[in-house]
């Protein structure tokens, strides 16, 4: 079966208040009454158990270990090994360790590599993108999932599509990959109708994985082995050799594999996309969470206890007071016990700098 790996590190800083350090995004109930975690291990048990173990391996930093450990448990997905990271190190190092404990039992199965931190409304739709990226994967490809853009957005990688591949129903092969370009790239590609968005989702058998570190990047794949081979068992976590991790450069798995790989004539296996359209969001900021959120007529949506009067196209969380809204517009409203944020819905990507501004002060 298709070995499911979420990686679950980041702390999601757009999502400010109510995304911090110690309580990142994925890890609040914020589009519904689970977590983004929980949603995420969920759609794993709409596979039968013999296409995707519904068991996912979980990566995560060791300072999440608890909530992780008791979301799972909560939604009665228990069996599955979480590996605990003593220092971020970004996605690359993060999927090689996945990788290894995949290598590790024996086996060389297909990754299904999943962010912790998307929405996915239309879940057959997605299980259909699966289904076909796995028999790509199979065949020794490195299969993305692209989304049609909506936006020259600068924060996502694009996947340049090329020909369909041979006997393939929808996949394609990708035939250039560049993460996060200028705003001007990003017009372009949005323009000339050649580019999906990468989603963050990838599928791969363990071995095509840690053969293209090692092609690409193997500085950090001989660090993860490293750290990989120091390891400790300690219930269902598995903790990685400390000096070992932290000695491994950070970088992310777009950067690390899917840039060069994309463009690597040399290479038997390259870069495959399969597109999906799965109402897909990656809830990077206020604004996007709210388009993905159920609204009322006024297209005001709203959590915890939260009064709306004469307000249209609004976002109110409350977090630990009653919050009353009059008159808003467009606007977002974020109530936690410790800080309160009123912004406009168009501003919100620019929540990023309040927190560096925050960093700055300490
Ligand atoms: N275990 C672990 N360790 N997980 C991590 C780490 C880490 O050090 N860093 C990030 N993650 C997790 C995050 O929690 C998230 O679920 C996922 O890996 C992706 O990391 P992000 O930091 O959110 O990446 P991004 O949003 O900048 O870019 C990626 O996703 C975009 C779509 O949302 C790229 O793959 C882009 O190409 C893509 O368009
Ligand atoms: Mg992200």
């Amino acid at each position: 079966a298709i070995k499911s790996v979420i990686l679950s590190g980041g702390a999601g800083t757009r999502l400010w208040p109510a995304s911090r350090e110690a309580y990142p995004k994925q890890l609040l109930p914020l589009t519904g009454e689970l977590s983004m975690l929980q949603q995420t291990a969920l759609r794993l048990s709409g596979f039968s158990p013999d296409e995707v173990d519904a068991e996912p391996l979980v990566v995560s930093n060791e300072d999440y270990r608890f909530v992780i450990a008791e979301q799972l448990r909560h939604i009665g997905v228990t069996g599955g090994r979480i590996v605990l990271e003593p220092a971020g190190r970004n996605t690359a190092p993060a999927l090689t360790l996945a990788a290894l404990a995949a290598r590790a039992a024996g086996a060389d199965p297909v990754l299904l590599v999943m962010p912790a931190d998307h929405v996915i409304n239309d879940l057959e739709a997605f299980q259909a993108a699966v289904s076909e990226g796995a028999l790509q994967a199979e065949a020794g490809g490195m299969v993305t999932f692209g989304i049609v853009p909506e936006r020259a957005e600068t924060g996502y990688g694009y996947i340049r599509v090329g020909a369909q591949l041979d006997g393939a129903a929808t996949a394609r092969r990708c035939v250039g990959f560049v993460e996060k370009p200028d705003a001007e790239t990003a017009e372009r590609y949005l323009a000339g109708g050649e580019h999906l968005w990468n989603s963050g989702i990838f599928m791969m058998k363990a071995s095509v994985w840690l053969a293209a570190m090692q092609k690409y990047a193997p500085d950090i794949a001989e660090a993860c082995t490293h750290a990989f081979d120091g390891c400790k068992a300690d219930a269902d976590f598995l903790r990685v050799d400390k000096a070992a991790f932290e000695a491994c450069r950070s970088d992310s798995i777009d950067y690390a594999v899917m840039e060069p790989l994309s463009t690597d004539t040399a290479a038997e296996n390259g870069v495959v996309v399969v597109p999906m359209a799965a109402g897909w969001s990656d809830v990077g900021a206020w604004d996007a969470l709210w388009e993905v959120s159920a609204k009322d007529d006024e297209g005001n949506c709203s959590r915890g206890d939260v009064l709306i009067e004469g307000s249209r196209n609004t976002l109110v969380h409350a977090g630990s007071r009653l919050v009353a809204a009059l008159g808003c517009e467009d606007m977002v409203v974020v109530e936690t016990a410790d800080a309160v944020m009123v912004a406009h819905r168009s501003r919100t990507q620019e929540v990023k700098k309040v927190v560096a501004r925050l960093r700055e002060q300490g």
